[in-house]
């Protein structure tokens, strides 16, 4: 594992809604405050002190709006035109496939399934790494939560973390079909009954659930593969109970002039052909920071086992 150090105090003292509560050499911790927090935090207890800064991490200029890697996005994004979004809007009688296809057209066959496989079998060691954070962030949820979405829900490594939340019913949402024969079967292996795990074919940006409805949604590296990042967080927060939580793992641009990030920018198109559009350079800690939750929690880390998608912000952001 990594280390992050960095300066958040310029940034802080010149954005009074988000303030600083504890840091490490570590991870950043970071509480938004608008609202009041229905639970502790995730990382409450790291030490407090040091200086550190994610001023990079909070700069929106990878994002959906201002993408470097999406030629279209971008020119709009220079034009600077107002003019119409990249999506049009969709109405609630629109037939939800024919939104799915719009927002994340389908692949080939054997595309999606060698990307299902991929994610099943590839990320072994990655998910060995993060255990130790998603637990953290999982456990503050515990005894909380009945209904949980989770986005882009792919093979369901996250199931094992909540499957045994008493009488938890969970709704996984991807737009890719293969992944569902993984996710039901992560599902089982977490003990979670068939009745409690419903799959659901959808996108992020154009969720199939009511106004409201879940008291949890988690999302773990999607945003990244999403078109529309402000978007689909508009909608976690639609479908989010007040005073729910949104759990998230996200990896993001490396810090502005390092090597790795000029490796990111270069790789960037070579990632959004092998991996189902998933972007490297995105802000995505900025556009949830912008998406008006009540308050987040998020945190910084760096994996030995990422490589070119670090560094990964983790936290709870609470509707
Ligand atoms: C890198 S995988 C992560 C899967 C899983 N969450 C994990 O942590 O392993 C990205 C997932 O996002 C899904 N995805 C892509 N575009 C999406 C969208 N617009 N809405 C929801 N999910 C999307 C992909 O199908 C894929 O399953």
């Amino acid at each position: 594992m990594g280390v992050i150090s960095s300066n958040l105090s310029s940034w802080f003292s010149s954005n009074p809604t988000i303030k600083q509560t504890s840091s490490t050499r570590k991870t950043v911790n970071l509480t938004l405050k608008t609202g009041k927090s229905p639970c502790s935090s995730a990382a409450s207890n790291a030490p407090k002190g040091s200086k550190t800064s994610v001023q990079d991490l909070l700069v929106k200029n990878g994002s959906s709006r201002y993408c470097l890697c999406c030629p279209r996005r971008d020119s709009l994004g220079v034009l600077g035109t107002g003019l119409p979004p990249v999506f049009p809007s969709f109405s609630a009688d629109e037939d939800p496939m024919a939104v799915v296809n719009r927002i994340h057209p389908p692949r080939p066959d054997w595309y999606e399934e060698i990307y299902a496989l991929a994610m099943e079998k590839a990320t072994k060691a990655y998910e060995a790494e993060i255990a130790g954070y998603k637990s953290q962030l999982f456990a503050s949820l515990r005894g909380k939560v009945d209904k949980i979405l989770e986005i882009g829900i792919g093979t369901g490594p996250n199931l094992k973390y909540y499957a045994d939340y008493p009488g938890v019913n969970v709704c996984g949402v991807d737009p890719i079909r293969k992944m569902e024969k993984y996710a039901r079967a992560a599902a089982e292996n977490a003990g979670l009954s068939p009745s409690n795990f419903e799959f659901m074919q959808a996108v992020a940006e154009a969720l199939p659930l009511d106004d409201a409805s879940v008291d949890a949604v988690v999302g773990t590296l999607v945003l990244c593969s999403v078109k529309d990042v402000d978007r689909a967080l508009q909608e976690v927060k639609r479908v989010l109970k007040p005073g729910g939580f949104y759990v998230f793992v996200e990896h993001v641009a490396a810090k502005d002039g390092t090597i790795l990030r000029f490796v990111q920018g270069i790789l960037n198109p070579l990632q959004q052909t092998v991996a189902d559009g998933c972007h490297l350079t995105r802000k995505t800690a900025t556009n949830i920071a912008e998406a008006g939750f009540a308050s987040l929690d998020v945190n910084e880390v760096v994996l030995s086992t990422a490589f070119i998608t670090n560094p990964q912000v983790y936290g709870i952001a609470y509707r």
